[in-house]
């Protein structure tokens, strides 16, 4: 039984926020999640990501706001009206039902006698059928996992919410299930919208990731365009990795920026700096750790003109298979990372080394200086 004429899976919240007492957890946000795609909303702990779920399930009531589901305004309906399912991390299946009878449930309950055909369906879709007359504690916690989808597909939902249903799974059964879940995604085709706090989870699933922080979206975007140009120094460092050094603005060359770091220049594409540039302004300037080489000091002459550079002292370096990270500490800046990918191994770079890092200027970002230089990375998000 459809509740509206519509099949629409948009999720639509305007103004939504959530205040307890004097404390907002959720700020005035406005979002459109487009029907069949795969959205994720990716934060630290305590940033609002399950409220903000919550409000979309009915389980929580917006302090302000409206929350639509195509054209349907479901701001007042308890949540078993309206077309959205959930699945938790803990995925609390019936234990003394089997799987057949544990993704059955949602029929039965509506009074749906003939399950059988809909039930071996939904577990052929999540891999389970030769599972179907285990009880849960007999299945693997990613099969379970899996179980607790199907049993929230089995009701055709227009929306199925994902609130870190990873998150009790060991980081090589969640690669996994990340794969397993997307694929899922595309079969069906509904909208889900899935909650982590674990960026590569995001980046790999999801099609748009909002970056949530303190109640609110900082920014919204593809997982590629969200990684090359971040706007904030937020995003910047919570996805991902970046270096982020205090330039001052100098010259403009055509449509380049010429920034000072020290006694060096840096150019910059004017396109991809999201600071005011007056000169003599400071910003911050952003390189991602593998878009940098390096070559040792004694070579420097061989490195191509027209690359940004840096010089400095190699203080740690961590073999880890496909890649050596680096350590780097430079006059301007200490502490900046390098990722070299290991298919020439230079055995010259070890720590004392000294160093030119070098990378092209089209893949420098500059942000607007005002912000924390340190926001969203693991130091800061732990304090
Ligand atoms: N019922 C409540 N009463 C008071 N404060 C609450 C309540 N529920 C949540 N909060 C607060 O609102 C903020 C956002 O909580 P929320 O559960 O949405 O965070 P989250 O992003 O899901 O975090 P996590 O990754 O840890 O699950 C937190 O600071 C939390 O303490
Ligand atoms: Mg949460």
């Amino acid at each position: 039984m459809k509740t509206t004429p519509d099949n629409s899976g948009d999720v639509r919240l305007s103004g939504i926020s959530k205040t307890y007492g004097s404390f907002t957890a959720v700020h005035p946000l406005d979002l459109t999640v487009p029907e069949g795609s795969f959205f994720a909303l990716l934060g630290a702990s305590g940033c609002g990501k399950t409220t903000t779920l919550r409000m979309i399930a009915g389980l929580e009531e917006p302090t302000t706001g409206t929350v639509r589901l195509g054209d349907q305004d479901v701001t007042h309906l308890p949540p078993y009206k309206r077309p959205v399912n959930t699945v938790f991390q803990s995925y609390a299946l019936f234990p003394h039902l089997d799987i057949f009878e544990n993704v059955a449930f949602g029929l039965r309950r509506r009074g749906i006698k003939s399950v059988k055909k809909q039930v071996e369906e939904m577990l052929e879709l999540v891999q389970l059928g030769e599972q179907a007359r285990k009880k849960p504690h007999q299945l693997s916690g990613g099969q379970q996992q899996r179980v607790a989808v199907a049993r929230a597909l089995i009701n055709h939902p227009r929306v199925l919410l994902l609130d870190e249903p990873l998150g009790a799974l060991d980081l090589k059964l969640r690669r996994q299930m990340q794969l397993e879940l997307k694929r899922i995604q595309t079969e069906v085709g509904i909208t889900f919208v899935h909650v982590t706090h674990d960026q590569e989870e995001a980046m790999t699933m999801a099609d748009t990731v909002a970056v949530m922080n303190g109640g609110r979206v900082e920014q919204l975007g593809a997982p590629a365009d969200l990684y090359e140009n971040p706007r904030t120094t937020f995003v910047a460092n919570f996805l991902g990795t970046s270096n982020l050094i205090e330039a001052e603005v100098g010259t403009r060359s055509g449509d380049d920026i010429v920034l000072k770091a020290g006694d060096g220049k840096l150019v910059l594409p004017g396109a991809r700096c999201t600071a005011p540039t007056t000169a003599g302004g400071k910003v911050l300037v952003g390189i991602r750790p593998e878009k940098i080489s390096l070559t040792h000091a004694d070579d420097a002459g061989e490195i191509p003109a027209g690359r940004n550079r840096l010089t400095g002292k190699i203080a740690d370096a961590s073999f880890i298979g496909v890649s050596t990270q680096y350590v780097i500490d430079s006059p301007v800046c200490a502490g900046l990372s390098v990722y070299v990918q290991n298919v020439e191994r230079d055995g010259r770079l070890v720590p004392g080394a000294d160093v030119v890092l070098h990378w092209s200027p089209a893949h420098t970002f500059a942000l607007d200086a005002a912000q924390a230089i340190d926001a969203g990375t693991e130091e800061e998000v732990a304090a």
